[in-house]
């Protein structure tokens, strides 16, 4: 064994074993090519998240900075080992982890970002191509005790004499390597453009073929550079195995101990999906998928297709011959998907409806649609052999549906509290700031939180149609209607200060309570220190399990990333039955 190997292999030091939810993601250079990417990097991480995970993402620099820095040091005409150059170098990186960082909150994650220093990943030998040796893991454990998504910068690390060096070119590899091993994990995921291992450049040999799953050695021969190849001896050493994996379709090459042959590359065909609806969530959703090479968007349904659009990098010559005003031209343009965000709720059902007739998948953010028969819906679904997906409909961008979901798999659910209106909290909070009511309200409508008729949300009807859902995930059925309570958030009869809507569902003697009410006093903190248009939700199981969540819940880039959380999610299932 060399020298090399023997460092490798070293005993894990005896510190706390990381949760078994945690996943190290690793984004290089070619994901992250410039800062329009961390959005699409922001997306991998949700769909994790949304899995019930806590994500380590370790980062590349962006795509040439990390020449570009290196060139600039140079120029300064100093030795090529200068060992002051690291520092210098690692800015790509902790740049892109805070970029990461700041892409994951917009959609409501909990994120934080470590820098090179506070990372606490010790390494020896040339200040260029340093070997990992250790982990302090205290600052990286602490702060995924706190947030959902903690990202960090690859390639650097600190020398045992406290200066900053560099893994070898590709080190972003190595460093998500060797935290795994060091959080105990069996696996990590490493994001390129590429869909896996192939046993030549698929870019110059159209028939080269596909690994599904290769050994370690296989890897290293024909890795191409495709994986640092010190990351994979340190995955072979650590029995680590290895996901190389592109962006979101599922596709994908294990790495591990054992191989399997090469097969022809499935076949790449771009999802046609469709956009019911082009308002806040509509057209924060399209214009993602105006820009993902994996979708062709087929149509967009509007109203009033000659009105002015709020669609970001889009122009009128791109919208124009995809927007129409009528569902049948828009079911007629063969969509497999359809996302479904219209602001109103007969037009949503029937689009809904129609699409799954056909057989369509469909995801909606249209919790008034949905809420009113979401068993109905579910059954047609079923007999056209469709899917249909409402996550965003409930919590904007907390995977509310799935907590409870998850919840429910564990242990039978008897109770449900959460803050489910983001409108409602933002004024409350603007209200105790001392602004005026309507001053709150068309604030909050400017910020693309309150509904087209914002009646709904100030009356508790947008919260009462949410907790018909949740109460449909938690229980198989729904409160009666008669039973829920609402209090209307009015300029008459303001609240006290600190107040909150709060939602409860309860399994009272075989019977569901449900109110929607606007309460003060003392307060879970998970509600009381919510802010802005954050939604929270306690799911409490007969078990005496708790499960939190808590995020943005309302907002365009919040509820489009729920949106397109699900469409990769039916787009997976769609793969997986076509296979
Ligand atoms: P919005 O900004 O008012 O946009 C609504 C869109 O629906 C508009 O493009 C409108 O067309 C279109 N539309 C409405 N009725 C239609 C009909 N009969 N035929 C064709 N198009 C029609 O609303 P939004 O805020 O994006 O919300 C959309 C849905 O998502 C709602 O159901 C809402 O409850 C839900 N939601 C919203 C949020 C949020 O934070 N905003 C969060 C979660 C869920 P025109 O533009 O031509 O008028
Ligand atoms: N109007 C809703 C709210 C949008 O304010 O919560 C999210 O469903």
């Amino acid at each position: 064994m060399n020298a090399q190997l023997a460092v490798l292999e070293r005993p894990v030091p005896a510190l706390p074993a990381a949760s078994p939810e945690v996943v190290v993601m690793k984004f290089g250079s070619s994901v992250l090519v410039d800062p329009a990417d961390a959005p699409k990097v922001a997306s991998d991480i949700y769909a994790e998240v949304r899995r019930g995970r806590r994500v380590v993402a370790v980062v590349s620099a962006l795509a040439g900075e990390t020449d570009r820095l290196l060139a600039e040091a140079r120029a300064l005409g100093l030795a090529h080992d200068n060992s002051l150059l690291p520092a210098y170098v690692v800015q790509g990186e902790e740049r892109s982890a805070a970029l990461v960082a700041l892409a994951c909150d917009r959609v409501g994650l909990s994120a934080a970002t470590l820098t090179v220093r506070e990372l606490g990943l010790v390494a020896d030998g040339p200040c260029e191509h340093a070997r990992p040796l250790s982990l302090d893991r205290a600052a990286l454990d602490r702060a995924l005790l706190k947030h959902e998504v903690v990202v960090v910068p690859g390639f650097g690390a600190v020398s045992p004499e406290g200066q900053v060096v560099l893994l070898g070119r590709g080190g972003s590899d190595l460093t998500a390597l060797f935290l795994a091993a060091e959080l105990e994990l069996d696996s990590v995921q490493l994001v390129k453009d590429v869909d896996g291992l192939y046993d030549r450049d698929p870019n110059v040999h159209p028939d080269a073929r596909r690994y599904d799953q290769a050994s370690w050695a296989e890897a290293k021969a024909l890795g191409g550079g495709l994986v640092q190849p010190d990351a994979l001896d340190l995955a072979e050493a650590r029995k680590l195995k290895v996901e190389v994996r592109n962006y979101l379709d599922g596709h994908r090459t294990v790495v591990g101990p054992v191989g399997a042959p090469p097969k022809p590359a499935p076949a790449h065909r771009r999802l046609r999906v469709a956009v019911a609806g082009c308002g806040v969530v509509g057209g924060g959703a399209l214009a993602r998928l105006l820009v993902d090479p994996r979708v062709e968007v087929v149509g967009v349904l509007v109203r009033d297709p000659s009105k002015p659009r709020d669609v970001p990098g889009a122009s009128d010559a791109q919208l124009a011959p995809l927007l129409v005003s009528n569902p049948v031209a828009l079911l007629e343009r063969d969509p497999d998907l359809v996302l479904e965000a219209l602001s109103e709720a007969k037009a949503g059902y029937d689009v809904i409806a129609a699409a799954l007739s056909r057989g369509v998948y469909v995801a909606t953010a249209n919790k008034q649609a949905v809420s009113v028969d979401p068993d109905g819906l579910l059954e047609l679904a079923a007999r056209n052999d469709a899917k249909l997906l409402w996550s965003a409909s409930v919590g904007g961008g907390v995977p509310m549906v799935e907590a409870v979901r998850a919840a429910r798999d564990e242990a039978p659910v008897v109770a449900f509290e959460a803050v489910l209106n983001g409108t409602v909290n933002f004024m409350l909070a603007r209200l105790g700031e001392g602004a005026a009511f309507d001053q709150a309200l068309s604030e909050a409508r400017a910020a693309g939180f309150a509904e087209e008729d914002p009646s709904s949300d100030l009356q508790g009807l947008d919260a009462l149609a949410k907790v018909r859902l949740l109460s449909f995930e938690a229980f198989g059925v729904m409160p009666d209607d008669v039973a829920i309570h609402r209090d209307v958030l009015d300029p008459a009869a303001l609240p006290p200060a600190g107040s909150r809507q709060l939602c409860r569902c309860e399994l009272k003697d075989g019977k569901l309570v449900a109110a929607v009410r606007l309460v003060s006093g003392a307060l879970d903190p998970l509600f009381a220190e919510l802010k802005g248009e954050g939604n929270a939700l306690k799911v409490i199981s007969q078990d005496g399990s708790v499960v939190r969540r808590r995020g943005r819940g309302a907002g365009r880039w919040a509820t489009a990333e729920s949106l397109l959380a699900d469409l990769s999610d039916l787009a997976a299932a769609r793969l997986s039955k076509a296979v």
